[in-house]
């Protein structure tokens, strides 16, 4: 996730800057650049990909000065390059912008700032903050900041520098952190404090609609009508160790924890409730395409693919398509029924997973148009598909994935609104959905907010070596990722089963040491997981029961309940996947695991 790091003082800024950014490495970037104001105007240095890369640059060209900004970018709008790296500048380099957030309105922003004449270098959403700043400027920054700022929808935290207003940093945050660094005839500005760590540890937070104004000085904070806002100073107590994973444990606990504001991304600008529609606009398919499928193929790995199994669903419970969800491993070797009439849905994180990216070759060359789900921006996957829903998520460094997977199920809940309502989903039935999805950021709160209960249920089975996840209909994939959760960070072994096919073999296991997990909301199959829990019971498995409502026919038949809100059917992955999270997570860390880690597994295959 992108990064900024801005100073103003006496000292030269561009060694604080470039300390400042390789604290801010653990997020994950791509590329990173400096913006210094000094007696020769404004100058830029940028690069792509590490942060010693840029040393590298500046080595050559140093930047001198007491005023800068800096930033590592996580490409979300444009390729991760150097000239869609920040800082963004405007027409005559006058005034430099580094941001973190996305402008969603910047599409109709960018072609009102054509038509004006001005001249766009980059492909981010970011450059028209500088082009609106410029339109703006009458000789006070954060006059002009103001001005812009009020044409902008979206997130962002924003640090602003002019060589026509020297000496002075501007600042501004709307959903995306910032906060002021108070030094001794200094001051700093930073997304996040590891930046700046080592110089303070006095700090102002800005709020959202909140400005900062900083010279050496001293500094002031603003609201977006320029009236002056009185705010507390924290002291920051923490390690940074402790900062870096945003004061969890690991940061596979801390990306669990992201959830409601990382699924909130995947939706942010996409969702038209009242028409029961999304807006996707990178998928580079005509409505008549759309409507001209006659096949989906979705393709993935891992925990992708368990995503997929619920995007199959999805696509023909609500679009009525016929889906078919093949591993990437299997499929490249297979010789399967494509023609161009099908849809090659591609999920990955990384966008790098070697198989996915084979298999949706393959997909291309026997005719297939290929759209791919991916987390990281500028992945191979996401530069060789057809068109493309980036999963906004941001950076996972823990090995297990788990803010990905529900932001890649919000996708495909995405694409199945839009592909439902081109085909025959009613408006009432898309208003449904949509509403239901709005409401999801709160309920996954509501669940993470209960972790204790989840950490006591992980103490009493923490010895166990089998474990049974069992679900059905939408919970089935549900079901497999818990197991794979579990097997992956806490070595145990688990299955995952459709619950009624435990008869079939599984139930063979189940003794009075047997855990096993039943992921059973209140939705149309509920009664006949109720069934399967009884098989259960009846020969001594303990039973840990997922649900949205307790139902008098479990009374005696569970050992351990863990509620979630309800929602309607298909969005109930999204809520019961997170206690199964927790459930491994504290399991792993009980067990003295390296959760973040894990033996044998790596974060992206890139091999066969
Ligand atoms: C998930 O916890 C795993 N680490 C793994 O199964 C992963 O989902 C799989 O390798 C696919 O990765 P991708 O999404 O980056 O393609």
């Amino acid at each position: 996730m992108c990064g900024i790091v801005g100073y103003v003082g006496s000292r030269s800024a561009s060694p604080l800057l470039l300390e400042g950014l390789k604290r801010l490495e653990y997020r994950g970037y791509d590329s990173a650049g400096i913006a210094m104001s000094n007696g020769n105007g404004l100058e830029t240095r940028k690069a792509k990909g590490k942060i010693t890369m840029l040393e590298n640059v500046m080595t050559g060209h140093p930047l001198h000065g007491s005023v800068g900004i800096a930033h590592t970018r996580w490409a979300t709008h444009g390729q991760p390059n150097e000239c869609n790296a920040h800082p963004q500048v405007d027409c005559t380099t006058t005034i430099a912008v580094v941001h973190n957030g996305i402008i969603e309105n910047y599409g109709a922003l960018r072609k009102m700032l054509k038509m004006q004449g001005h001249t766009f270098t980059s492909e981010t959403d970011t450059e028209v903050l500088a082009h609106l700043i410029e339109a703006a400027f009458d000789g006070k920054l954060e006059d002009a900041v103001i001005d812009a700022l009020n044409l902008v929808e979206g997130t962002y935290g924003i640090a602003v520098l002019s060589s026509k207003d020297p000496g002075k940093i501007v600042c501004a945050r709307k959903g995306s952190p910032l906060l002021i660094g108070l030094g001794d005839g200094e001051f700093y500005v930073a997304s996040d404090v590891a930046a700046i760590l080592q110089h303070t540890r006095q700090v102002v937070y800005l709020d959202d609609g909140e400005m900062g104004v900083l010279t050496k000085d001293g500094y002031e904070v603003l609201d977006l009508n320029a009236r002056r806002v009185s705010k507390g100073v924290s002291r920051i107590d923490w390690s940074l160790d402790e900062i870096e994973k945003g004061g969890f444990d690991h940061f596979m606990l801390k990306e669990i924890f992201e959830q409601p504001q990382t699924i909130e991304n995947t939706m942010r600008g996409r969702l038209v409730v009242e028409e029961g529609f999304s807006k996707l606009g990178g998928l580079n398919l005509t409505k008549e395409e759309l409507q001209a499928l006659e096949q989906i193929i979705i393709t993935a790995c891992g925990t992708s693919w368990h995503s997929g199994l619920i995007g199959e669903m999805y696509m023909e419970e609500l679009a009525r398509i016929r889906t078919e969800v093949e591993y990437a491993s299997e499929f490249r070797y297979r010789n399967p029924i494509v023609t161009d009439k099908t849809l090659c849905i591609v999920i990955s994180q990384s966008g790098e997973t070697a198989d996915t990216l084979a298999a949706m070759r393959e997909a291309k060359r026997r005719g297939a148009k290929t759209l791919g789900l991916v987390n990281v921006v500028g992945s191979t996957i996401a530069r060789e598909d057809d068109g493309g829903i980036y999963l906004h998520a941001g950076p996972e460094i823990g090995v297990a994935s788990t803010k990905a997977f529900t932001s890649q199920v919000i996708a495909l809940a995405l694409l199945t609104l839009k592909m439902g309502r081109l085909r025959n989903m009613s408006v009432v039935q898309g208003r449904e959905v949509a509403s239901a999805m709005l409401a999801l950021p709160e309920q996954i709160q509501s669940i993470l907010d209960r972790a204790p209960e989840i950490e006591a249920i992980a103490e009493r089975f923490k010895d166990a070596t089998n474990f049974l996840y069992l679900g059905r209909g939408y919970n089935f994939p549900v079901a497999l990722e818990g197991a794979l959760k579990l097997k992956e960070i806490s070595y145990i072994h688990a299955e995952g089963y459709p619950a009624a096919e435990m008869k079939h073999g599984p139930i063979a296991l189940i003794d009075s040491e047997m855990p096993v997990v039943f992921i059973a909301p209140h939705d149309a199959v509920f009664d006949k997981v109720v069934s399967n829990v009884q098989e259960v019971k009846a020969r001594g498995g303990k039973v840990i029961c997922i649900t949205s409502q307790h139902e008098s026919v479990l009374d005696g038949l569970i050992d351990f309940e863990i509620r979630v809100p309800q929602t309607v059917d298909m969005l109930y992955p999204i809520l019961t996947v997170v206690p199964l999270q927790l459930l491994a997570y504290y399991i792993a860390v009980k067990r003295g695991l390296n959760v973040d880690q894990p033996r044998n597994l790596a974060k992206s295959v890139t091999v066969e």
